[in-house]
């Protein structure tokens, strides 16, 4: 299926804003004219130049980000939260009333944007498999978002995975599941990879027994339509080895773990937002 997106522009394109570029460039995505991109590096600029691309830098051209958000329809902040306030007052005098401003910027919240913007604005959270466009993008509109701009903002973070729309109230509490998520599964691999070597495996052989399992058992959920209790009872022979497993994790109340962990993010992302 492609996607066709108005004119867009990134302001700040990092870590997440070079993996949302990617994405608007794979070959399913067609972006009405050049993908405007800023950085303020002249460096950092020149490495994404493309005849897809305008990449610019402040460091370079102070109208850079003005420059690149005027006629752009959908424009991207990707820069550090501490600097989305500075940067949206900068582009303010050159937005075109119809753009939909989306901040990817944590603990930035729309009441701020919506205090120096008099147009649409939005949240995104995506988390870090974007890169490899899998991301887990949770969506927040402001209040003078439309239902086709929602869309608009939706279809754009769907070119690096998989969109969920969430009241703003659940943006934090999305971030301690989705945007911490993938740390949870690593520190999962590496304690089973642990166990493994304490059973006598060379690290090697131990890498590739719990990778390849984590990668093969994630492939088994996204092929087919059994959610994982099913799978993981089709694993799990009555009275047999794997059942035996199972038991000893139950009974370190792993949900409790979870839902300990989830809340010592979200109480930190709490005390962030108070300062
Ligand atoms: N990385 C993640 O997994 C992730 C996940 C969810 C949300 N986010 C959010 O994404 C935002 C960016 O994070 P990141 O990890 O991508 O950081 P990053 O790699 O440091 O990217 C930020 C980029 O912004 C550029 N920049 C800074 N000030 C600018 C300005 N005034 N005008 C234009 N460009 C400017 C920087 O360019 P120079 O390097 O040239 O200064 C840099 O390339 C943060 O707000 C973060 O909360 C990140």
């Amino acid at each position: 299926m492609t996607v066709s997106l108005p004119t867009t522009a990134i302001i700040g394109t990092g870590s997440m804003g070079g993996a949302i570029l990617s994405g608007l460039l794979s070959p399913a995505v067609t972006v009405d004219g050049q993908i405007r991109v800023t950085n303020r590096s002249a460096a950092k600029a020149a490495a994404l130049q493309s005849p897809a691309v305008i990449s610019t830098a402040s460091e370079t051209d102070p109208r850079a980000n003005l420059l690149a958000v005027t006629g752009a329809r959908i424009v991207v902040v990707a820069v550090k939260p501490a600097m989305v306030a500075e940067v949206l007052r900068e582009i303010a005098p050159a937005l075109a009333a119809d753009a939909i401003v989306i901040s990817v910027a944590a603990g930035v919240n729309l009441t701020t944007m919506e205090v120096i913007l008099p147009g649409a604005v939005l949240r995104a959270m995506p988390n870090t498999p974007a890169t490899v466009g899998r991301a887990v993008t949770g969506l927040s509109a402001g209040t003078r978002v439309s239902a086709q701009q929602l869309a608009l903002a939706s279809a754009l973070f769907e070119t690096v995975g998989t969109v969920i729309t969430v009241p703003e109230h659940q943006i934090d509490a999305l971030s301690t599941v989705s945007g911490s998520g993938p740390a949870y599964v690593f520190l999962l691999i590496e304690a089973l990879t642990g166990s493994a070597m304490r059973m006598g495996f060379t690290e090697s052989d131990a890498r590739l027994m719990v990778e390849n399992t984590f990668l093969g058992a994630a492939e088994l959920l996204a092929a087919g339509d059994l959610d994982p209790r099913e799978l993981r009872r089709r694993v799990t022979s009555p009275n047999g080895t794997t059942e035996r497993a199972i038991a000893v994790l139950e009974g370190a109340e792993l949900g409790g773990v979870f839902d300990r962990a989830t809340a010592a993010a979200l109480a930190r992302a709490r005390e962030l937002a108070a300062g």
